[in-house]
């Protein structure tokens, strides 16, 4: 009997839907009705972020969905994340205050620091001369007030490596709920996700299908042979079995599409599971992480010199 994985809990007792919608690379024209289309279907969580540049679109979809009565605020989960260009702690409400205007909405459930990545403030693109050192405890300070005044139910971190969120657990006084990452199952992140629940830091998992649409990556996830040989066994799509094992680990997946008929498949993953034998094998795969964030370091500017310092090594 497959277990039925529709919610996690977080540190805050809040429940986290397991399986969300992503939004990035959603364009705005197109990320309204798969929203929709996603709720209609039972989707009860919505990653956003402001860089998106789609959250405006969003928040018409969830108005109109809310006059109609197809669902309530108060069952849906909303994830937001503050840019790069608002680390000052005195820029943090104000980008929170933009999102929820665009969001329309009175609060997110989640909020988190995108990157431990901070550029000048009001600079577009991904320049290194826009890089600048971060200060993540005062960043995470102004988060914390967010937190305290109820605009979050809950903020966290994405991004962010073992030894980052070592550090800013050391000096948090609310203690991040989330830490957001690439995690499929060719980037398994064992070793950061052991870390995250002997810390009670909940781990959601991004690009759950390796990001197949992001051309430049040459992602080739969803082709793997014992993805394919899992789904085969199982009647399922290899995006279905990719989800699952997600699920089946213990953390949230967020998976991407503008499809309706995809945002139906990747959502058929409660009632069924992968048999232990199956799933064990996994654990062989070869890793890789695709999504190794370039523009993030430079060897003159910001606060990290090289990949390696970026990621403290887990690249
Ligand atoms: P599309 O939006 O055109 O459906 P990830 O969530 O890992 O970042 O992956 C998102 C990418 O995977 C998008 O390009 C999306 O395309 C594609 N995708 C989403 N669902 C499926 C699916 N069930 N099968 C194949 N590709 C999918």
């Amino acid at each position: 009997m497959a277990k039925d994985i529709r919610f996690f809990e977080l540190n805050t007792g809040a429940k986290i839907p397991s399986v969300g919608l992503g939004t990035w690379q959603s364009e705005p024209g197109v990320v309204g009705q798969a929203v929709a289309s996603a709720i209609k279907v039972g989707y009860r969580h919505i990653d956003c972020a402001q860089i998106y540049g789609n959250e405006k679109e969003i928040g018409l979809v969830l108005k109109k969905l809310f006059e109609d009565g197809v669902v309530k605020r108060e069952d849906l989960f909303i994830t937001s994340k503050l840019w790069c260009t608002d680390h000052a702690p005195e820029d943090v409400p104000e980008a929170l205050d933009r999102t929820l205007w665009d969001l329309q909405l009175d609060y997110v459930d989640l909020y988190l620091i995108h990157w431990p990545v901070r550029m000048k403030k009001g600079s577009i693109g991904f320049k290194p001369e826009n890089l600048v050192p971060t200060d993540i405890p005062s960043t995470w300070k102004a988060m914390e007030a967010l937190y305290d005044s109820g605009k979050a139910r809950a903020i966290g971190v994405s991004n962010f490596s073992w030894k980052k969120l070592g550090d800013l657990l050391d000096v948090a006084c609310v203690p991040p709920a989330v830490n957001q990452v690439e995690c499929h199952p060719s980037w398994q992140q064992a070793k950061l996700h052991e870390f995250c629940k002997s810390k009670g830091v909940y781990l959601s998992g991004y690009s759950p299908l390796g990001s197949p649409g992001s051309i430049w990556l040459k992602s080739n996830v969803l082709k793997h042979p014992l993805l394919n040989m899992v789904a085969d066994k199982l009647g399922k799509s290899p995006a279905q079995v990719a989800i699952r094992w997600g699920l089946q680990m213990g953390h949230s997946v967020l998976p991407k599409s503008i499809h309706e008929d995809r945002i139906k498949e990747n959502f058929d993953v409660f009632t069924w599971s992968i048999p232990d034998d199956l799933f064990a094998k996994f654990s062989e795969m070869e890793q890789a992480r695709l999504l190794r964030g370039t523009s993030f370091f430079h060897e003159t500017f910001g606060e990290y010199r090289s990949l390696e310092e970026l990621w403290d090594g887990e690249i």
